[in-house]
């Protein structure tokens, strides 16, 4: 027999809905067994039209080739890079150094943090953008109703390294894999640099990004029975100068390409890179921040990690002088310090596609 449940329980979970902590612990739960009404969006995004030309795919960037190439192959991966950004927003970059076997313990190590008891992840709450351990899971009053099938941490790892103490392990290869994937993207704004005709160290000068700030964020995405009523990550920009993105090997990103919604699947050896707002503000919107969003599905937990690496925190960010001009390029962005801009975008006061 169904056991009852009083009244006014039920009308307090239909207001508030109970607290979770994380997503994983819902789904583990031994009493769950249909999807609380909360995390429920109202239309089905797996509905949206798809882009799915055979002969249209993302872009691939061999790094390698930039730091060991002929001049000539140099200048054609630049050459790349710039189809990469104007078309795209995004490319898959191979030959890179950061090792598999990395990558790999990497994921593994966050898949341990996640196992963590709820009491202990609790320790690593934050609640501000600029906590340096944050850890949570997707309920974001400001962008929608629906909580996000999605549990997280983000970690600030540069220009100082914070990260947990547990699992055992974790901040060695945390470091090490911030450290490596930063490498790669020095050499990437370099190049960038170059394929927007700009002098090499432009954008490294521009941003500072010596000091620039890279956030580790992990994602969580638990298999979800109704896969189609629930959103792991909406559609947004992210506000660094590039992301790098790996994933466990479930897909589920989709990124914004001619308008339509493209699903993107990462391999293993490959860093997924976004081109992210203050590369736009710094092109003056000649390489446009790529829109994306995470669904989830009903057979695998998925994890991804995305490192954004931004400017220095304190560097008014402009749109580089050369790339304006009055009459056919005006300068289209406000000129802000990165901790601003983060700030406003937290506030929900950052209009239109920065929002
Ligand atoms: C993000 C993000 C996408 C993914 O963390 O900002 O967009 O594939 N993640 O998890
Ligand atoms: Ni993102």
């Amino acid at each position: 027999m169904a056991s009852r449940i009083p009244l006014d329980t039920l009308k307090a979970s239909l207001v508030h809905p109970p607290k979770v902590t994380s997503v994983k612990a819902l789904v583990e739960s031994t009493d769950f067994s249909s999807l609380p009404s909360f995390y429920t969006f109202t239309h089905n995004l797996h509905d949206e039209p798809i882009s799915d030309d055979p002969d249209d795919s993302i872009p691939i960037i061999d790094i390698s080739l930039l730091v060991s190439g002929t001049p000539e192959e140099q200048s054609q991966v630049i050459h790349q890079l710039n189809k990469a950004c104007s078309d795209w927003g995004c490319f898959m970059v191979i030959n890179h150094g950061v090792s598999e076997s990395l990558t790999k313990a990497m994921i593994a190590s966050f898949q341990e943090f996640f196992d963590l008891p709820e009491e202990e992840k609790k320790v690593f709450q934050g609640n501000h953008v600029m906590d340096p351990i944050r850890c949570g899971t997707g309920f974001n009053p400001s962008i929608n109703k629906a909580n996000l099938w999605r549990d997280y941490l983000k970690c600030i790892t540069y220009p100082e390294f914070h990260s947990p103490n547990k699992p055992a392990g974790f901040s060695e290869i945390a470091l090490e894999f911030s450290k490596r994937n930063r490498e790669v993207v020095t050499v990437l704004l370099k190049a960038i640099s170059k394929s927007l005709g700009l002098e090499e160290s432009y954008i490294n000068k521009a941003a500072n990004f010596e000091l620039g700030l890279q956030l580790l964020a992990a994602n969580y995405y638990p298999a979800c029975p109704e896969p189609e009523k629930v959103i792991g990550i909406p559609a947004h920009y992210d506000h660094g100068l590039l992301t790098t993105l790996v994933n466990n090997g479930v897909s589920g990103l989709q990124v914004t390409h001619k308008e339509k919604w493209f699903n993107v699947h990462v391999p293993a050896n490959v860093l997924f890179v976004q081109v992210a707002d203050h590369l736009e503000i710094l092109s003056n919107g000649k390489y446009k921040s790529i829109e994306h969003r995470a669904l989830v599905n009903d057979k695998a937990t998925r994890m991804s990690i995305a490192l954004a690496h931004g400017p220095s925190l304190d560097t008014i960010i402009r749109s580089a002088p050369e790339l304006v001009d009055s009459e056919s390029h005006p300068p289209a962005y406000v000129q802000i310090t990165y901790k601003a801009f983060l700030e406003l975008q937290q506030t929900g006061k950052l209009r239109d596609k920065f929002e």
